[in-house]
């Protein structure tokens, strides 16, 4: 074990990590596009982008030259009172990209305090309206919208947030819409619509709750029978922006669009923490007020950090160039020729992709987070040169977009030889 790691061990709490028996870290040194380096030499393809975050690569010449040039001006400002650059040239350059006529940014700085500002804005919108009732959110089964308490009440009730769940509050459950049940997800819908504030959900794919993908079709009428009940819309899109889907935002999937949208992880190319709730004009114009208390009394010491702003800035820039379009369109595609070879292994099940994402369940058990499967098929196809971190048995790949053909091939080798080794049943 390094000094580096004996050191971590000694003195650090890592996320979403069991303590007892948790194996060394991994200490990285660098990174380059799609690589990570490790300081015992060995090299890593990052095939689900360092948690869905890495856009162009990591270590981008281009994103770590503006952090640089910015951090010379000014690298943070207090927000309230303030302004600067950064944050305007970023919020001009969003709103319009955006799907569904946003009006407005408020910058936070995480997915968890996008979500988290989207549903204290919902909640107040209707308070500030004098409609206080309209005070219960509606979310869907699996979902996942971040770690604070209100992200987590509106999450699904799994192993995440089993510790906390009465300390919730509660919300209306729906399940993720199929033929079968839609109408009984918009009569839900109709019979709680003067309680209802808004309704949150992850666009087309649910992340962290298994990469559950689902029909953008239905998710249409939902949405559709949502707006004529004036319930508030929240696309979570902290995962599915910035074109994880093929679409720069999942939204652009559906002919109806949300009221707010939420960004982060990709927002800055996943160089620096930042998070975006976007609001239409109506929404914004419900704060509006000579009454002091119709104001959003709500922000984080580093609202709009220039340097997370710079860097989104570029971010965006790059993601927009014609060649992270095309390159984009080729992950697309090959992962649809990956998924017609992946039915062929025997060990695999419910194939499914959307865009860049791949995602099936190696059939060991249950579909769980905890499926102890997972450390395993990290271990295995880590000492062969690629990252993945399945969600239990839950296998998927998200890769940053300057993968290359042939490290996009050995990606998927390393995947395949894992499923003909896994371990007996
Ligand atoms: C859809 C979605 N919303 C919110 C979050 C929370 O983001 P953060 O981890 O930046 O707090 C995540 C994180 O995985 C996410 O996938």
């Amino acid at each position: 074990m390094s000094n580096l790691v004996a050191q971590d061990k000694a003195l650090i709490w890592h996320p979403f990590t069991a303590q007892k028996n948790m194996p060394n870290p991994i200490a990285i040194t660098h990174g380059k596009g799609t690589l990570l380096f490790d300081e015992d030499g060995h090299q890593y393809i990052d095939a689900i982008s360092s948690w869905w975050v890495t856009l162009h690569g990591h270590a981008h010449p281009a994103i770590a030259d503006s952090l640089y040039q910015q951090a010379l001006r000014i690298e943070q400002v207090i927000f309230a009172g303030f302004t600067h650059q950064p944050a305007v040239q970023l919020a001009a350059a969003l709103l319009p990209a955006l799907p569904g006529n946003m009006a407005r940014i408020f910058y936070s700085d995480n997915g968890s305090t996008s979500t988290e500002v989207a549903i204290k804005m919902s909640i107040q919108y209707w308070w500030n309206k004098g409609m206080p009732e309209r005070k219960k959110i509606v979310a869907f089964e699996g979902a996942y919208h971040g770690d604070t308490f209100g992200a987590m009440s509106v999450s699904d009730r799994s192993v995440f947030t089993i510790a906390f769940k009465d300390v919730l509050f509660d919300i209306i459950s729906l399940p993720l819409p199929t033929q079968a049940n839609i109408s009984d997800c918009k009569a839900i819908l109709h019979q709680h619509a003067s309680s209802i504030a808004a309704f949150i959900y992850e666009p087309l794919v649910q992340g962290a709750g298994g990469m559950n993908m689902y029909d953008a079709h239905l998710l249409n009428e939902l949405l559709n029978t949502a707006k004529l009940l004036d319930i508030i819309c929240i696309a979570d899109e902290v995962m599915t922006g910035f074109g994880r889907t093929g679409m720069f935002f999942a939204s652009e999937h559906m002919h109806k669009k949300p009221d707010i949208i939420c960004l982060s992880k990709g927002l800055t190319g996943g160089t620096m923490a930042l998070g975006v709730t976007a609001v239409t004009q109506y929404i914004y114009d419900a704060f509006v007020s000579s009454d002091a208390l119709k104001t959003f009394f709500h922000g984080h010491s580093f609202t709009a950090n220039p340097l997370a702003c710079a860097v989104a800035y570029t971010s965006w820039q790059l993601l927009q160039e014609p060649s992270t379009v095309d390159k984009i369109a080729w992950i697309c595609e090959r992962n649809s020729t990956a998924v017609d070879h992946l039915r062929k292994y025997l060990t695999v099940k419910n194939i499914r992709q959307l865009g860049t994402i791949v995602a099936f369940e190696v059939s060991t058990g249950e579909k769980s987070y905890l499926n102890n499967i997972s450390a395993w098929i990290t271990q295995y196809c880590m000492q062969r040169g690629v990252y993945i971190r399945p969600l239990g048995n839950t296998v998927y790949w998200m890769p940053p977009y300057c993968i290359t053909p042939h490290e996009y091939d050995t990606m998927l080798s390393v995947i395949t030889d894992m499923l003909t080794n896994l371990p007996k049943e």
